[in-house]
């Protein structure tokens, strides 16, 4: 029998069949404040004119129908200097009256209004991240919280391991963008487990696994502490991780909705668990751990390509109706997770689920799973495994979501745009014309 399979974040041990992921079901357990409040948050964006009195004027709407606005922010748009963009959060009681408001803004201002909401509601847009600094308002929405485990994990009957998960779980609850990753004193123990995982898989990679993970692996052996008696920290691995391809690591508390974890991708931000396994079985966990994470998914997130192959699946997720998000999952299940690759005739593991599991490094490589090429339309309604990773074939899979707007992601702020008029567009088009300038000189000065 096949051994169980090993997921991220994103997705639940399902036997390998990800037609059980389960999806937006919000458990609420003790640890989850403002869960409700979250839930019943809906949020509106858009854009005004610098004109005195403006917002006053788009205020004034609000009141007149009585709408409690819980939130407001303003920045100075990026696009379109002499506009501003506000961000405003309202309660949910408020939302029969809200077509009234949107219509009013829209027609009688001119605004762009986007509306974004947690719940499922006719005709608004799935909230999303805007920026880096939001993943810290849905990151700790998790559907389990770490320390709760099933009664079939190895650690559900040892007091001292749910102690410690509960540890790692506040850890990260707590955690805010832009803090250092607490560093971690892993126990004798914990270090044991490592070093059996870390030998055992290291004599697989040089046969099993891709080009990349091998040309990784000596650097990270070389900078971020994998070794076998020293679990690496993730904040170590994270700046490592930042300066090969901008990808970070977050430590999460537990499991995250797909929406969630794919909308941390679209930021080349990875959620990441910060525990280790059950001592007693150090070759099986039900869920990912420290091992699957730093052996499995980081030395490909170094890889320029993968890196870029994952961000785009994140930002195709953007606001994507939830039919979409499931398909999304399936594709990251069978590519980031099971992903196998050729190399000549070779072929090759790049999927964490795979080079993360001692049984599933050496079977998928056997001549029993059934490899099927990667064709995302068909890939994200069956069920079988892919090969490479293909930004432009996510992109494309990307274009047939349905959308009111096209979204593409600002480095420099670390932002996502909503590309919804002439003027965006224009600059868009006056930024690529200007990388286009270098690549041009570039290409000029080799030839
Ligand atoms: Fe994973």
């Amino acid at each position: 029998m096949r051994p169980s399979l090993l997921t991220s974040g994103a997705v639940l041990e399902a036997q390998g069949k990800p037609d059980s992921l389960s999806l937006f079901i919000f458990q609420e357990t003790m640890y989850i404040e403002e869960n409700t409040y979250k839930n019943d948050m809906i949020s509106l964006i858009f854009l005004l004119k610098e004109k005195v009195g403006a917002l006053a004027k788009v205020l004034r709407i609000f009141e007149e129908k009585s709408i409690n606005l819980t939130h407001i922010e303003s920045r100075p748009s990026r696009v379109n200097k002499d506009e501003y963009e506000f961000f405003i959060n309202l309660d949910r009681r408020n939302t029969p009256l809200l077509t009234d408001i949107i219509k009013t803004l829209r027609n009688e201002m001119g605004v762009t209004v986007h509306e974004l909401s947690r719940k499922k509601k006719k005709d608004a847009v799935p909230w999303f991240p805007r920026t880096i600094q939001e993943l810290d308002r849905f990151a700790n929405q998790i559907l389990s919280y770490g320390a709760e485990l099933d009664a079939d994990h190895p650690g559900f009957k040892d007091p001292v391991y749910r102690a410690r998960r509960k540890e790692f779980a506040d850890m990260a609850y707590n955690y805010r963008h832009g803090q250092p990753i607490p560093k971690v004193t892993y126990t004798e123990e914990e270090k044991k487990t490592w070093g059996t995982v870390f030998r055992e898989l290291k004599t697989l990679y040089p046969t099993h696994a891709c080009y990349e993970h091998n040309h990784v692996f000596p650097l990270l052996e070389k900078y971020c502490g994998y070794q076998e008696d020293n679990i690496p920290q993730l904040e170590d691995v994270s700046k490592f991780l930042q300066t090969c391809t901008g990808f970070r690591l977050r430590p999460v508390a537990g499991l995250l909705s797909s929406r969630d974890f794919l909308a941390g991708l679209a930021f080349r931000v990875f959620h990441s668990t910060q525990y280790i396994r059950h001592g007693s079985k150090p070759m099986y966990t039900p869920e990912p751990d420290v091992c699957h994470e730093l052996l499995g998914h980081v030395p490909l997130f170094a890889d320029i390509s993968f890196a870029q192959f994952s961000q785009e699946i994140g930002l195709a997720s953007l606001g994507a109706p939830d039919e979409y998000i499931e398909k999304l999952a399936t594709v990251y299940w069978f590519t980031v997770e099971f992903g196998l690759c050729k190399e000549g005739d070779t072929i090759k593991a790049y999927g964490a689920g795979l080079l993360s599991s001692f049984g599933e490094l050496q079977y998928c490589l056997s001549d029993k799973p059934e490899i099927q090429s990667l064709n995302l339309e068909k890939t994200a309604v069956q069920k079988y495994p892919v090969t490479e990773f293909q930004p432009e074939k996510v992109r494309r899979f990307a274009s047939s979501i349905p959308r009111p707007f096209s979204i593409r992601y600002d480095p420099y702020t670390q932002r996502i745009e909503v590309l919804d008029n002439a003027k965006q567009l224009k600059n868009l088009a006056e930024s690529i014309s200007s990388e286009m300038g270098t690549l041009c000189s570039a290409l000029k000065k080799i030839e």
